[in-house]
């Protein structure tokens, strides 16, 4: 895996912006749309700031771009505080120009038996496009990528899962009470993840430098889902100091 460290976060988050924003650009230039997989949290909030900031300034325009995010939690209103669809059209969507129809966020509110018909239509739709062109990717605390918790299977498709104990108390702070965290929530899976022709995946901090190790230098293995990525032919680590200090 490649590993590029930034100053700061801030300095991370712009490089992985101008990336995506090279992308698109290319993609436009040639006639062609651009197929983004997207991740929420805390780690993307100032490359989503700072791509809203391109869109305003620099004119950059998301009418080419097609959008898939990772997760939501399951089940949830998509106007709840703690939504990712919330999310995103608060950081991303209400401030730029995509079209409505071409951002996907996973439905927190489908009827539980027809979830693995929505999750199958989600990767399906993914396909129809061509395939993700360059996914962005956060890291939790045990090494999950979207909620792809350890044990996950390196081929899994989009699918209802339950939250590690972990996951759910490093997401508590969220929500009014730990009682309150969602069990479930619907993923892309490793399988869906890996398919991407390029994987970009953030991590700032001092509190994500243990897994940043583990998920670079250790054996790879889906204890660590975050380690499969070894295995991935174009990805890349991007992270700031902080994050880097437990490489050696
Ligand atoms: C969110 C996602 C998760 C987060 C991870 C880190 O869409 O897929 O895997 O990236 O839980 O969360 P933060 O960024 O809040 O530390």
């Amino acid at each position: 895996i490649a590993v590029e460290i930034h100053p700061s976060a801030k300095e991370g988050s712009k490089a992985v912006a101008q990336e995506i924003a090279t992308l698109i650009r290319e993609k436009q230039a040639a006639g062609q749309h651009c197929v983004l997989g997207l991740a929420t949290g805390s780690t993307p909030k100032y490359m989503y700031a700072e791509l809203v900031r391109m869109h305003k300034e620099e004119g950059l325009s998301f009418k080419n771009v097609f959008t898939f995010n990772l997760d939501e939690y399951y089940p949830i209103e998509p106007d709840a505080l703690q939504s990712y669809n919330r999310f995103m059209k608060e950081h991303l969507f209400n401030h730029i120009d995509i079209p409505e129809g071409q951002y996907h966020i996973p439905d927190g509110t489908i009827p539980k038996d027809q979830i693995k018909k929505y999750c199958e239509s989600y990767d399906k739709r993914i396909e129809e496009l061509g395939g993700i062109d360059l996914q962005v990717l956060g890291i939790g605390n045990n090494g999950h990528i979207g909620f792809n918790e350890p044990g996950s299977n390196i081929n899994s498709h989009t699918r209802l899962v339950t939250l590690d104990n972990s996951t759910r108390l490093a997401n508590a702070y969220e929500f009014p009470n730990m009682s309150q965290v969602p069990r479930l929530a619907i993923t892309m899976g490793l399988g869906s993840i890996f398919k991407a022709k390029r994987i970009l995946l953030m991590a700032w901090g001092t509190h994500k430098a243990k897994i940043v190790c583990r998920s670079v230098e250790g054996h790879s293995s889906d204890q660590v889902p975050a380690s499969l990525l070894q295995q991935h032919p174009n990805c890349k680590f991007v992270i700031d100091e902080q994050a880097a200090t437990e490489l050696t």
